[in-house]
């Protein structure tokens, strides 16, 4: 399958597109596999995979290990990296040179920064909007995301729907322009009433993925380990399991361990063999009550 460019996905407003975040090989491969257009190296990882209890301590070292792992077993979908807490936040600079990061040292064809205008206020909204167009500039393309952006959850008051009243709302919307124009590829509306998302489309001519945001933006995300019921922190409302594999998983580590546990297994079928007269002339050599020494046994 050839890998399409982040021009054409530009180019697939309206298309249907479906994104999952993977945060290792062998992972990035089943979700290359079942074809996905998009694969999200997303910060989420901090609690779905290093058992941190938010994406705020996860670091940009983190993000380019396990992106570089995501992007050796996905070599077709269009690999994002999400910026981390603090990668970005100090300056353009530092901004471009951890975009630079997912590129270089992990392979990545765009990244993603969160925008929280909601909460903090226009001074904040520049800045997202300058870090934006700085990594833009820098050759880079990026996907902006709006409405709940975990990393200012304590800013946000928690993770909490967005744009659930007029002022919110507009924000939002706000939010979501201010990246457009400054040349995003793409955009995710995070956990954001149905008919404020709808509405806002409307403004939109670049492709929107939404989770929880109802169905009318152009695509769904959802976190790998929400959607396979792998993760059993919080559930938000908005991600549906398709299946139960952490029981499939348990079920078979018990399996396993009642098997050693019972003599079971390893069966003949798991071990290998060696030429009888090899094996009797090996058990002459190390027979008990001889003195030992393996030196001797071949001269
Ligand atoms: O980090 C992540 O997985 C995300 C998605 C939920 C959009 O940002």
């Amino acid at each position: 399958m050839k890998k399409p460019t982040v021009l054409e996905l530009r180019r697939s407003k309206g298309a249907r597109l479906a994104m999952l975040t993977a945060y290792d090989f062998p992972t990035a491969s089943l979700v290359a596999e079942a074809g996905v257009d998009l694969i999200l190296v997303g910060d989420s990882l901090g609690m779905v995979v290093l058992g941190y209890d938010s994406t705020v301590p996860v670091t940009m070292d983190e993000m380019v290990m396990l992106a570089a792992a995501v992007r050796r077993g996905a070599r077709t979908p269009l690999v994002v990296g999400d910026l981390p807490f603090g990668s970005y936040q100090a300056s353009d600079q530092q901004a471009v040179e951890n975009a630079v990061r997912f590129m270089k040292e992990a392979g990545c064809d765009a990244v993603k920064l969160e925008m929280a205008g909601v909460s903090q206020g226009v001074a904040h909204k520049r800045e997202s909007v300058s870090r934006a167009r700085a990594i833009i500039a820098a050759g880079i393309p990026v996907m902006g995301h709006v409405g709940l952006t975990p990393q200012s959850a304590s800013a946000l008051g928690g993770y909490k729907a967005q744009g659930r009243d007029v002022r919110q709302a507009v924000q939002v919307a706000d939010d979501a322009l201010a990246l457009q124009d400054a040349g995003c590829f793409a955009i995710v509306f995070e956990a954001i009433p149905a008919a404020v998302s709808e509405t806002i489309m409307e403004r939109m001519r670049i492709p929107v993925i939404g989770i929880g945001a109802g169905s009318s933006t152009d695509g769904q995300v959802l976190v790998f380990h929400d959607l396979l019921g792998i993760y059993e922190g919080h559930a938000p409302r908005f991600a549906k399991r398709f299946a139960e594999v952490k029981r499939a998983m348990v079920d078979g580590v018990q399996d396993f361990a009642h098997e050693v546990r019972e003599r079971r297994f390893p069966a003949a079928e798991h071990t290998y063999g060696i030429d009888p007269g090899e094996l009797a002339e090996f058990r002459q050599i190390v027979a008990p009550g001889k003195p030992w020494n393996a030196a001797d046994a071949f001269s």
